[in-house]
Parts: C-alpha cells; sequence; structure tokens
C-alpha cells in the first residue's frame, strides 16, 4: 500500500530531525522566549519583508485557527468563509463551540470572491444578528486552487469597506506560492492579510505552523490567547527550530516546489489518458475523476479519499503528494492505473 491521502503521512524533513537531535540536551527558555523561535520569528520576517509583525509558533492548524478567530472576535461577531473551508467542515464546530457563527457561502472552486462576500453582507444586521466581522479563506483553498494577487486584493478592498479582518489559512501555503501561475508572493501576505499562517505540519516539519499578527489591533496579550486554548507549548524551542530550518536556504519553498511537481506530474499523466478533473488545481492536491470499477481496482494498493460522487459511475479522488513523495510512486500509480483502462 502507497499513501496518497495526505501530505502529513511522513515524519518530518531530515534537516529539522537532525536539527532537533543536534540540540536535545540544550537547555533552553520555555514558552517559545527561546533563542530558536527568536531566530524562526527573525526569518519569517525578512522572508515577508516585514519587521513590524508579531510571530507565533503553534503546534497544529485548527489551534492556529481557532486562537486566531476567537482572539479577533468578539461573543457577537461571526466569520464569512467558503462551505468548503476547512473551519467550516473538517475542525468539529471549534469555532462555533467557542460561540461563532460561521456563515458558509457555496463556491464553485472553494475560492471566495468580493461577490460572495458582498450576498452576505447584502443580509440585515442589527443587534438582532451577528456582527460580520472576518473573512476566511485558504490559499490553496481546500481543491487545490490558488488566488491571484488582484483577487486577494479585491477581497482586502472589500474588508476594509465593510471593517471586516482578512485571516488566510496557510496549511500548504507553500505549495500555492510555489504554483506554476501563482503572482502572490511571500511579501504581499502582510498587505493583503490581518492574520495569516504559514503552515508547516503540511510541508516537511513535524508539526509546527507560524502565525504572524500584522493588524496592530490584534497583537495585544495574543499570548493570554493562545495559553488560554492551550497550545503555549512549554517546549516551544521543538516549534521553533523546525522553522528554523524550514526558513534556511528556501528548504520551505523546495519542499513545496517537489510538493507540486509530483501531483501535477500525475495530473499531467491523467490528462492524457483523457480523465478529467473536479477542479484546477496547480498544487499537490489534485481530483481527477475516475470511473468507479477503475478506483475499486487502485484501492487495493493505494490510499487516497473518494472525494465526491460525480455520476452513478464516476467518482472524483483526492491523490495529495508531499514534500516526500518519491517519483518513482507516481509512475507506479499511472503504471498500474493504465493496466484497468
Ligand atoms: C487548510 C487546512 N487548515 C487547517 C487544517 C488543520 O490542521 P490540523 O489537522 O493540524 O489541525 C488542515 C488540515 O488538514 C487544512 O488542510
Amino acid at each position: 500500500m502507497y499513501s496518497f491521502i495526505c501530505d502529513y503521512s511522513e515524519g518530518a524533513h531530515p534537516n529539522i530531525l537532525k536539527a532537533l537531535a543536534d540540540t536535545c540536551y540544550e537547555q533552553n527558555e520555555g514558552y517559545n522566549y527561546d533563542q530558536h523561535c527568536l531566530t524562526a520569528a527573525k526569518r519569517i520576517k525578512e522572508e515577508i519583508k516585514r519587521d513590524d509583525v508579531d510571530v507565533y509558533f503553534l503546534p497544529g492548524g485548527t489551534p492556529t485557527n481557532l486562537i486566531s478567530i476567537t482572539a479577533c472576535l468578539r461573543s457577537y461577531e461571526a466569520i464569512i468563509a467558503p462551505s468548503t473551508g476547512h473551519i467550516e467542515v473538517h475542525e468539529t464546530g471549534a469555532i462555533e463551540a467557542a460561540g461563532h457563527k460561521i456563515l458558509p457561502i457555496e463556491t464553485p472552486d472553494g475560492k471566495l470572491t468580493p461577490s460572495h462576500i458582498q450576498k452576505i453582507l447584502n443580509g440585515f444586521e442589527d443587534e438582532h444578528t451577528v456582527r460580520r466581522k472576518m473573512v476566511f479563506l485558504t490559499n490553496p483553498t481546500e481543491n487545490g486552487t490558488i488566488y491571484k494577487k488582484a483577487e486577494l486584493q479585491a477581497i482586502r478592498k472589500i474588508c476594509d469597506d465593510n471593517d471586516m479582518y482578512l485571516y488566510i489559512d496557510g496549511a500548504r501555503l507553500g505549495c500555492a506560492i510555489m504554483a506554476e501561475g501563482n503572482d502572490v508572493k511571500m511579501e504581499d501576505l502582510p498587505e493583503i492579510a490581518d492574520i495569516f499562517y504559514i503552515g508547516g505540519t503540511k510541508n516537511g516539519a513535524l508539526m509546527a505552523e507560524a502565525l504572524v499578527i500584522v493588524n496592530d489591533k490584534i497583537k495585544p496579550d495574543f499570548r493570554f490567547h493562545i495559553k488560554q486554548r492551550g497550545a503555549l507549548t512549554a517546549k516551544g524551542s521543538v516549534l521553533g527550530i523546525q522553522f528554523e530550518e524550514l526558513m534556511r536556504d528556501n528548504l520551505y519553498f523546495k519542499l513545496a516546489k517537489h510538493s507540486n511537481e509530483m501531483a501535477q506530474k500525475m495530473a499531467k499523466e491523467l490528462e492524457g489518458l483523457g480523465f478529467s478533473f473536479l477542479t484546477q488545481s496547480p498544487t499537490n492536491q489534485i481530483f481527477p475523476i475516475l470511473p468507479n470499477s477503475i478506483i475499486s481496482e487502485l484501492e487495493k494498493s493505494y490510499q487516497f479519499y473518494i472525494w465526491e460522487v460525480v455520476d452513478h459511475d464516476h467518482s472524483a479522488i483526492r491523490l495529495v503528494t508531499s514534500w516526500a513523495t518519491p517519483e518513482e510512486k507516481v509512475d507506479q500509480f499511472i503504471k498500474d492505473l493504465k493496466q484497468f483502462i
């Protein structure tokens, strides 16, 4: 069995494991005050070309989303998100459990547009309703699609015009940045988002996300929010070390590039065989539509999600490659699939 289930399946890049081993007897300050977190934060600030942001290291995507969103919102404030958004579908109602309504919007490809947001804003709002205060988006989206810079700027504008924060979930941000056709640079992100995170867990880290706070209104007392939600890790240095390595010599971007290349090689081969896709993804998640008979055969040797039933005989599957996917596994998958056509 080989797994194309997700990009968290492997351990961590050897540079990270080596750095962790090299520092295993080192004594560090607790709770993210250590030298590694400081160095990693400095490298991130250099990468995004902004010194006036706050950077925190957190152990996973769900706590990062939960803490970021709840720290920004008052009890009666709500967040607009695509209906496919991770916070809406895959986080066990964490945001709702914290008391905030998610206002979901149907989108054809997982991408929000100002007109989607406007539709929600057109609804009635006063003290009998929740207040719309934040927009959530993921880049790349859960459908593997990416935003162009102009699209993000247009969303920024509608947030500004309506006094709303913009939060970007960057669980796979490296894959968006390295995707063919992408024009968003790392330094554009603080110009666009009030708060965003650079995902490490799905791009070679053992488990670490780097949260960047741009808007000064969100910065005060942020450590209290992290601690209260149980994510201020005593051994914060372990998180810092991971990002120190990811941000050394462009490792973060090299790993994401490999991830994308493996999925795109698969996509090209599948396209050549005449298969279509649920969405046009230039990143490391692809959604080919296959006959169910072929899917059943492939399931004997490969793990992947059946993402969506397309019709009686066809389904879209999700194939995810990672920083560690060997090219031979991609070649073997295509070779195996060809047997069933
Ligand atoms: C876009 C996105 N955000 C957040 C998460 C949550 O991450 P975690 O599983 O580390 O809580 C995921 C995980 O799949 C994700 O894909």
